[in-house]
């Protein structure tokens, strides 16, 4: 609209500089744009460390420009554990000293190809998050941090294909959640030292051996399983 006021040699500028504008952005995103460091950016921005900043561990995210390089399957930053096809699918950021609420994971929905996420070894505190915006998830681990409280009946309704879950050491209370038994591909699920109470989903009954609730029985009302209580009638 600035160019109908300022005449004929006033749009020829404006049009000058919004080809010699568009010219670099053109040429800034050939050499560094990449969709899914733009998505681990912001993913890195709302993390906070001890000092209340991401960790220092990260800092490599925003000056190196790819999180997958070497055609596509070598992670090239710390917390990448695997890439394929030019894909992150797995990131790995245990032991960061990660504090306060456990991150919004819908800000990781768009790395399409994600399969593995671990913020095990933290000191996150608060709920559980919402985990249904990564459904194509196939492990989530969570182990040995401070999160607490009812974790929903439905929480895990959308990971269809999880195969590995491992909650372990936080302080969880209130039943097990039904639908973390949705998934027909689980191998491993590992519960104990938290607080939860009650039945068992059958479903995870299921996974004998390889379901892990020590501490839970001691501690509280846990039953159904070879080693719990039997379940009461009521
Ligand atoms: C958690 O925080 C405490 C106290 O700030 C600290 O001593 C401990 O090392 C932290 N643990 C981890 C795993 O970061
Ligand atoms: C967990 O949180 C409680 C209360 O906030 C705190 O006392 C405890 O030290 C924390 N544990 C760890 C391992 O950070
Ligand atoms: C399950 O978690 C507990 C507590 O962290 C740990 O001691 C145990 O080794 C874990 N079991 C498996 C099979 O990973
Ligand atoms: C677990 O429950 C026991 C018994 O009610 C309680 O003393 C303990 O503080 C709880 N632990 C956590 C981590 O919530």
């Amino acid at each position: 609209m600035a160019g109908e006021v300022s005449g004929g040699g006033g749009r020829v500028l404006l049009a000058t500089v919004a080809l010699v504008v568009l010219t670099a952005a053109a040429s800034a995103s050939a050499q560094t744009c990449s969709p899914e460091a733009d998505t681990l950016r912001v993913f890195r921005n709302s993390l906070r460390g001890p000092g209340g900043d991401p960790p220092r561990w990260l800092d490599e995210w925003v000056t190196n420009p790819f999180p997958c390089g070497g055609g596509g399957d070598a992670p090239q930053w710390i917390g990448i554990r695997r890439c394929a096809g030019g894909h992150v699918v797995a990131i790995d950021l245990e032991g960061l000293g990660l504090e306060g609420a456990a991150p919004d994971l819908r800000i990781l929905a768009p790395l399409q190809g994600l399969r593995s996420l671990s913020l095990a070894g933290n000191n996150l505190t608060g709920a559980f998050p919402d985990v249904s915006p990564l459904p194509a998830l196939k492990s989530f681990f969570l182990a040995r941090n401070n999160l607490s409280g009812e974790i929903p009946d439905g929480a895990f309704a959308a990971l269809r294909g999880l195969q590995k879950l491992d909650l372990s050491d936080n302080a969880f209370t209130g039943r097990i959640p039904s639908s973390m038994a949705t998934s027909g591909r689980l191998i491993d699920v590992n519960l104990s030292n938290n607080n939860f109470s009650g039945p068992v989903p059958d479903g995870l009954l299921r996974l004998g051996a390889n379901l892990h609730v020590q501490g839970e029985f001691a501690r509280h009302g846990i039953c159904g399983t070879r080693k719990g209580k039997i379940c009461s009638k009521d």
